[in-house]
């Protein structure tokens, strides 16, 4: 089984001094039974890869392009994110889908594109409050998963991050039989799809998690980590969650 994974998203948050709270999160995890990721903004995904070169700590980016190069003013692409040091990228985040318009195929493209450079994509998926009151989170899901995903998608450069909107940053948390109904769904779709390997895909839970809600979360099956928002940026909250889900074996 791939290992379990604990990803922080900085979104806009970060200048330079943002560096130490890494540097933190290193010392306090130097052989850690789960994989890290952190993926701060753009401007400090350089210096964040070298500083943590070393460490177990892996940083990503949190969007790239879907083409390699180009006339695309202020976008940056999936290798140039590789060139970086980045080892991942988050695509499809509902942020994304909501500010800028993407769609699942603007997502599977960018997906692919992160694989073409040797990137691990972290697609994101998750129903709004108002389709999850219609009843329709699974047909949503379901419908974001498969148009989302590209058909390069394994277990080694693949991780799906459901992520329901109305639980980013509100500090609601779907219940635990919530969580537990979706995962399973994604794993039989992605095991309906692409067999064996999808099995070992691993599949994050986001939206406010948070120390004290971390252990709950991480006992639901087929729940192999989180992607954390707010909680990630300091090593005083991300460090928990760490251990939680280290404790969750
Ligand atoms: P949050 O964000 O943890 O601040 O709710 C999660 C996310 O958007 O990835």
């Amino acid at each position: 089984m791939t290992r379990k994974l604990a990803a922080g998203n900085w979104k806009m948050n970060g200048t330079r001094e943002a560096l130490d709270e890494l540097q933190a999160m290193t010392s306090a995890h130097p052989e850690p039974r789960v994989d890290i990721l952190i993926c701060p903004p753009a401007t400090l995904l350089l210096q964040a890869a070298a500083l943590s070169a070393d460490t177990p700590l892996w940083i990503g980016a949190q969007d790239c392009h879907s083409a390699a190069s180009g006339a695309h003013t202020g976008d940056i692409s999936a290798p140039m994110i590789a060139d970086a040091g980045a080892h991942a990228v988050i695509v499809g985040h509902s942020e994304r889908r909501q500010d800028h318009g993407e769609t699942d195929e603007d997502v599977c493209a960018k997906a692919s594109a992160a694989h073409a450079a040797g990137l691990v994509a972290i697609i994101c998926l998750g129903e709004t409050l108002a389709e999850r009151d219609a009843g329709r989170t699974l047909d949503v899901i379901g419908a974001q998963l498969a148009g989302s995903t590209p058909d390069s998608a394994d277990a080694a450069n693949t991780v799906i991050a459901y992520e329901p909107v109305w639980a980013i940053g509100t500090g609601k948390v779907p219940d635990i039989a919530q969580i537990s109904e979706v995962h399973d769904f994604m794993r039989e779709n992605l095991t309906t799809r692409f067999g064996a390997t999808a099995a070992n895909i691993r599949l994050l839970y986001g939206g406010s998690v948070k120390p004290a809600n971390a252990a709950e979360i991480f006992a639901v099956g087929n729940v192999d980590g989180a992607l954390v928002g707010g909680a990630s940026l300091s090593a005083a909250d991300f460090s928990p969650i760490i251990t939680a889900l280290e404790a969750a074996g």
